[in-house]
């Protein structure tokens, strides 16, 4: 297939990912579902690339991440794979394709490394998942959970809450976290939970917490790359810093190539493509 290039030096890898919590250092983790987005990101240096499932917001415009399907997620993750070199390419499973059995768990979560080039998948949910992260872990997939804030749990939530607010879920979401551990997640995401929780199970993991909303003190921070940059439409959460506006610089340039268009300006004679002057009279008298 033609995503497969040998690893460039400093491909980042688990150990990597290790190596970096025991040094106290920060990662940065990013969402991508394209080629030419996942090179920006590969290319600005991002540790990790999440091929997110927030795809069925951000590109789809389903409006949640509740229709996403697996063929969505591992189209994605092909494009993502080949505009990557060094950051870990992680996939998100989809609702609905880790509910079912463990064995069609494992059959999707291949699926994404197999053909999707996926080197770990990300699940939602907290000890309900453990037998399932076991099992993953066993078949030699790493994982990454998910905890906190759930968007595939939207439903059932009733909408996209702070969680652990209350000393009992928080206490719970702790636990979550420890389980998960030790069921063989190589990292948790921490969704909108108060970052003194967040601090706590930071400090009582040997894996890596990975913070979205969830204060400073997480090992790795992650962002829908497109709320970064301002491609997003409607109110961005709280915990988001805008640090671009790409929405804006596109409609300019775009009100300026259609203006050009419309006031001769583009396209100019470059397009005669080198026609000569012999066969320009020649196709005059035609
Ligand atoms: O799908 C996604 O982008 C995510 C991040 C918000 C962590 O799960």
């Amino acid at each position: 297939m033609a995503y497969l290039q040998p690893d460039k030096p400093g491909k980042v890898y688990l150990p990597a990912i290790r190596t970096a919590k025991e040094n106290g250092e920060k990662l940065v983790c990013l969402t991508a579902y394209d080629y030419p987005t996942a090179r920006i990101v590969d290319e600005a240096g991002v540790d990790m690339i999440l091929v997110g499932d927030s795809i069925g917001n951000v590109i789809h415009g389903y409006g949640n991440t509740i229709p996403v399907s697996l063929d969505e997620i591992t189209s994605a993750c092909i494009a993502v794979k080949r505009g990557t070199e060094r950051a870990m390419v992680i996939a998100d499973m989809p609702f609905g394709t880790y509910h079912i059995s463990e064995n069609e768990s494992v059959k999707n979560a291949l699926r994404l490394m197999k053909y999707g080039g996926a080197e770990a998948v990300k699940l939602e949910g907290g000890r309900n998942r453990v037998d399932l992260v076991k099992r993953l872990v066993n078949e030699e997939i790493p994982v990454v959970a998910h905890i906190g804030l759930t968007p595939q749990s939207v439903y059932k939530m009733g909408g996209y809450r702070v969680q652990g607010r209350t000393p009992e879920q928080a206490k719970m979401l702790i636990e979550d976290a420890k389980m998960l551990e030790d069921a063989g997640a190589f990292a948790i995401v921490l969704e909108l939970v108060p970052r003194e929780v967040a601090a706590i199970v930071t400090k009582e993991l040997e894996i890596s917490t990975i913070g979205i909303g969830a204060g400073a003190e997480c090992d790795i921070q992650v962002l829908v790359l497109h709320d970064l940059v301002g491609m997003t439409f409607g109110r961005l959460p709280r915990f988001v810093r805008q640090y671009a506006d790409v929405s804006n610089v596109m409609t300019e340039a775009i009100k300026k190539w259609s203006s050009d268009v419309k006031t001769g300006a583009y396209p100019d004679d470059s397009e005669s493509y080198g026609l000569t002057e012999e066969s320009l009279s020649e196709l005059k008298s035609l």
